[in-house]
């Protein structure tokens, strides 16, 4: 039975990792889940299997050197998914992005080097490359990250490689674009906008929405890792997509056709600084490896919009306090 550290696993991508190895292992597997709980993690989103007696969260911070290096010493698998993640948080204050995602990263690659694990996934982000007007990144392109965000994903993505070719450690890095489904805190785009559309609130709109992500569900996100731990080799940077290249304004669309919401929500606000204009990454890698996204974007967009109509107990909470300061102070430059 392998012994996962999980990293971030109160947070969006990481509680449904978690979930999936449940559902697929099941008794099979021991999970332990490091996370500070930031404005970001959310104990609710494993309420399912908080009571198994396989499963072990503890309350911490990944820079804590004490803390991670007590919780590795059993550990197999370390998969890193504990970051600062919002774009627009990092440009307003960039500090526990540089804090989290690059020293954080340090101190877990330090526990992982000392206690001879056996896998460490570094949880990077098609942001590393930074905008590509036409084609796809290969792994092999060079990072130009544009914000403070995707420069911290960067720095913590290379040095994971460093461990790999100086000390040997079996690292893998992945490389993955934009999430979407259950438990996405509702600052980005997606929970945002069906989330304020419920609400009859307006979708603020950056620049002229022409801007284009690939749109991955987040279960196909976690089945990639699980394949990569299964079938990827030590030191590869492997890149994961969706295949579902949309702009803003057609994701805005269809969150409004969806909820049958008038298009006088959208609001066309004032661009985000240094905002990045096309994510796109080729995928062949892993493809040839044997992976392949299984969701479909049409069905898998329809689940998550109606999970956040049935889930508004989920969601409705974190739209208070802080998060309204927040989200006051980004959207007040409206055009
Ligand atoms: P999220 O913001 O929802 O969750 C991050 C989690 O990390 C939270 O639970 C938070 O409490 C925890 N955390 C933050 N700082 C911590 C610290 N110092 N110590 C311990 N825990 C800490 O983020 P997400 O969207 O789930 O993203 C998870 C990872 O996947 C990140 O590394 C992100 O860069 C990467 N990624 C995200 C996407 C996406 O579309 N969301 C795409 C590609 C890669
Ligand atoms: P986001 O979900 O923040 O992910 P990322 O910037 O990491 O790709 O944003 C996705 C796209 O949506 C991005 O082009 C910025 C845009 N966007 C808006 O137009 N309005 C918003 O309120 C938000 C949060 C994002």
């Amino acid at each position: 039975m392998k012994h996962y550290l999980v990293t971030g696993g109160a947070g969006f991508i990481g509680s449904n990792f978690i979930q999936y190895l449940f559902e697929k292992y099941g008794d099979d597997v021991r999970v332990t889940n490091l996370d500070k709980l930031t404005y970001a993690g959310n104990l609710e989103n494993l309420k399912e299997i908080e009571a198994k007696s396989n499963y072990k969260f503890v309350a911490g911070d990944i820079c804590d050197a004490a803390v991670v290096d007590a919780l590795t010493a059993d550990v197999d698998i370390i998969v890193n998914f504990a970051a600062e993640s919002h774009v627009d948080r990092s440009i307003g204050k960039p500090d526990d992005f540089i804090k989290t995602d690059i020293y954080g990263a340090f101190v877990l690659l330090e526990a992982a080097r000392n206690n001879k694990i056996e896998k460490f996934i570094q949880i990077s982000t098609d942001e590393v490359y930074g905008s590509i007007d036409k084609g796809s990144f290969k792994e092999t392109d060079v990072l130009e990250p544009s914000s403070p965000y995707s420069a911290s994903k960067a720095g913590a993505d290379r040095l994971a490689f460093s461990y790999f070719k100086t000390y040997d450690l079996p690292v893998i890095i992945s490389r993955c674009s934009n999430n979407y489904g259950p438990y996405q805190y509702p600052e980005k785009l997606i929970p945002l906008f069906v989330t304020n559309a419920l609400d009859d609130l307006e979708l603020p709109i950056y620049g002229d929405g022409k801007n284009v992500r690939d749109w991955i569900y987040v279960l196909d996100h976690c089945d990639a890792i699980d394949f990569l731990i299964e079938r990827g080799a030590d030191g590869q940077v492997y890149n994961i997509g969706g295949g579902n290249e949309c702009m803003n304004i057609e994701i805005t669309d269809l969150i409004l056709e969806t909820l049958k919401k008038p298009s006088v929500l959208k609001a066309f606000v004032k661009d985000r600084p240094g905002h990045d204009r096309r994510y796109s990454v080729e995928t062949k890698k892993i493809q040839t490896l044997g992976w392949s996204p299984k969701y479909s974007f049409e069905d898998a967009m329809k689940f998550t919009i109606e999970w956040y109509q049935d889930n508004r107990w989920w969601w409705q909470k974190l739209k208070t306090g802080e998060y309204l300061q927040f989200y006051k102070q980004n959207y007040q430059k409206a055009l």
